[in-house]
C-alpha cells in the first residue's frame, strides 16, 4: 500500500487549480443510465471513484470513452445488464445511485446493499422508502436488493426522515422518467445535489425548485444527449485553504465556486485569514500569523459540511486557542482523532463533540489513513508536525483527492509518494 511522507515546518505559498467536484461527477456518470443519446461530461476528477464507477457502468454494458483532461464520453444504449455487484459496491457505496436511473429507465435493477462504513452505519432506508412511494417493488435476497415496476414509476410524495445527499440523489433520478409530477420534500440542497438536477434539466428534465428543500419534478418520456461541466470541488478547495491557514500561509486557488463556500470561508476568516475572491478564484493569505481556534457544528448545506470537520479539527490542533468541533451528520466520525493525538495533538471526544486545545506545533509520527476526509486531516496535521509525518493506507486519499501529493508540492510542501513494492 502507497504511503505519504510529510517533512512539516513549511509555510505554504504557491496556487493550484481545483479539479471537478467528486460528489457531484458521481451521480452525474450514473445518471447518464437515463439518458437515450450519447453524453460528454467534462472536468470529471482524476479519482478512484471515478474509475470504480466507470468500472460499474462499463461492467453493465455502457460504453465510455475518455478524452483529454478527463472529459468522459458515455453511451449507455448498449446496456445488457441491471446489476451492481458487492464488489464494487462494497468499495464505493455511492454505487447505489444506480438504483433510481435503472428502475426510472429500465424497470429493474439488483443492486448489492452497501454494508456499513468507517464513518457511521449510514443506512439506505430513505432511498428505498422514496422509490417504493415511486411504486417499485422492493425485496432483499443475499444481500442484495432486487428492485422492478410494472410498466412506469408513478410520480408521488415524497417526504425523507432527514437530509439525504445521495437519497435525494436517488428519488430524484428515479421520479426524472415517471409518469406524472413527484415532489421530494426534506431534500438535500447541497451543491452536487444541485449540479445533479441542473444536468437533468439540460438534458430535458423537468425538475423546479433545485437548491430548495422542496423539488418538484414533472416526468418526462426521454431524456435526450448534449455536454455538462461538473463544478469545481468545495471539499478539495477547502482542505487546500486548510493547508495554508495552518501552515500560516498563502494559497490560491483557481476554478473553484466561492458562492457554494460560504459558510467555510466565514470559518477562514474567523480564523484571522485574509480572503479575497473573484468569480472563481480564492486567495488566502495568513500573513505568518497563527490560526485562531474556531467552534465548528457541522449541518447539511448552507450549514458548515461535515466532510471539512476532519480538515479545520487538524486546524484547531495548531491554533492558538481552544474551541469544540461537533459532528452531527454522521455517529463515528472522529476516526482521525486518534492518529491526531499520535502527533501529540490535544484533543478530548466527548459524545459527538471534540474539544481541542490548540498548540503551535505537533510532532512527526507514523498514522493511518481511516476514512478519505480523516487521511486528509492527517496531511494537514504533518504539515505543522517538526520531522516526518508516514500517513499509511492513503488509498483513502486517492478515492477524493487527484494528485494529492502533486498540488501540495506545488504549494511548497514537502511530501513524497512511496510507492508499495
Ligand atoms: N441516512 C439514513 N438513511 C438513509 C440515508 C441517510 O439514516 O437512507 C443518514 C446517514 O446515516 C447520515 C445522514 O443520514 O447520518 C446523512 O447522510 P447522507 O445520506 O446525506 O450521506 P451520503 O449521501 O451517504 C454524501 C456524500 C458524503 C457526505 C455526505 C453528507 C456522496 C457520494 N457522498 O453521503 O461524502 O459526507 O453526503 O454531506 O455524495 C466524502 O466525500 O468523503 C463523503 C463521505
Amino acid at each position: 500500500m502507497d504511503k505519504l511522507v510529510i517533512t512539516g515546518g513549511v509555510s505554504l505559498d504557491g496556487e493550484i487549480r481545483i479539479s471537478g467536484a467528486k460528489n457531484a461527477a458521481l451521480p452525474i456518470l450514473i445518471s447518464t443510465l437515463l439518458v437515450d443519446d450519447p453524453v460528454t461530461i467534462r472536468n470529471v476528477p482524476h479519482l478512484h471513484d471515478v474509475t470504480t464507477t466507470m468500472e460499474l457502468l462499463g461492467g453493465m454494458g455502457v460504453d465510455l470513452l475518455v478524452h483529454e483532461c478527463m472529459s468522459i464520453e458515455i453511451d449507455s444504449r448498449p446496456i445488457k445488464n441491471f446489476f451492481a455487484p458487492y464488489d464494487l459496491v462494497k468499495t464505493m457505496r455511492a454505487s447505489v445511485l444506480v438504483l433510481g436511473p435503472l428502475l426510472g429507465r429500465y424497470g429493474k435493477a439488483t443492486v448489492s446493499l452497501p454494508g456499513g462504513c468507517a464513518i457511521g452505519v449510514r443506512p439506505i432506508d430513505q432511498h428505498l422508502k422514496g422509490l417504493e412511494a415511486l411504486g417499485a417493488k422492493i425485496s432483499m435476497h443475499d444481500g442484495y436488493i432486487e428492485a422492478h415496476v410494472d410498466g412506469r414509476l408513478k410520480g408521488a410524495e415524497i417526504v425523507t426522515d432527514m437530509v439525504t445527499v445521495t437519497g435525494t440523489e436517488n428519488i430524484l433520478m428515479a421520479a426524472v422518467l415517471a409518469e406524472g409530477k413527484s415532489i421530494i420534500k426534506n431534500a438535500a440542497r447541497e451543491p452536487e445535489v444541485c449540479d445533479l438536477a441542473n444536468f437533468l434539466n439540460k438534458m430535458g428534465a423537468k425538475i423546479s425548485g433545485v437548491g430548495t428543500d422542496t423539488l418538484v419534478v414533472e416526468g418526462v418520456d426521454r431524456l435526450h444527449g448534449g455536454e455538462y461541466t461538473v463544478i469545481p470541488d468545495r471539499i478539495e478547495a477547502g482542505t487546500y485553504l486548510a493547508a495554508g491557514a495552518l501552515t500560516r500561509g498563502r494559497v490560491k486557488l483557481k476554478n473553484v465556486a466561492p458562492d457554494i463556500m460560504t459558510a467555510v470561508l466565514e470559518k477562514f476568516s474567523e480564523v484571522g485569514a485574509k480572503i479575497t475572491l473573484g468569480t472563481d478564484w480564492i486567495e488566502l493569505d495568513m500573513m505568518g500569523r497563527q490560526p485562531k481556534a474556531v467552534n465548528i457544528y457541522t449541518s447539511p448545506y448552507p450549514g458548515f459540511p461535515t466532510d471539512m470537520q476532519a480538515q479545520f479539527l487538524a486546524l484547531n490542533c495548531v491554533a492558538d486557542g481552544s474551541c469544540n468541533v461537533v459532528e452531527t451528520i454522521f455517529e463515528n466520525r472522529f476516526m482521525h482523532v486518534q492518529e491526531l493525538q499520535r502527533l501529540g495533538a490535544n484533543i478530548i471526544v466527548h459524545g459527538n463533540t471534540a474539544a481541542v486545545i490548540g498548540k503551535p506545533s505537533l510532532i512527526g509520527a507514523k498514522v493511518m489513513a481511516t476514512d478519505l476526509r480523516a487521511s486528509a486531516s492527517l496531511v494537514l496535521a504533518g504539515l505543522m508536525a517538526d520531522g516526518k509525518t508516514t500517513v499509511d493506507r492513503i488509498y483513502h486519499i486517492d478515492r477524493g483527492y487527484e494528485c494529492i501529493e502533486e498540488k501540495m508540492s506545488q504549494l511548497g510542501a514537502k511530501i513524497l509518494r512511496i510507492p508499495s513494492r
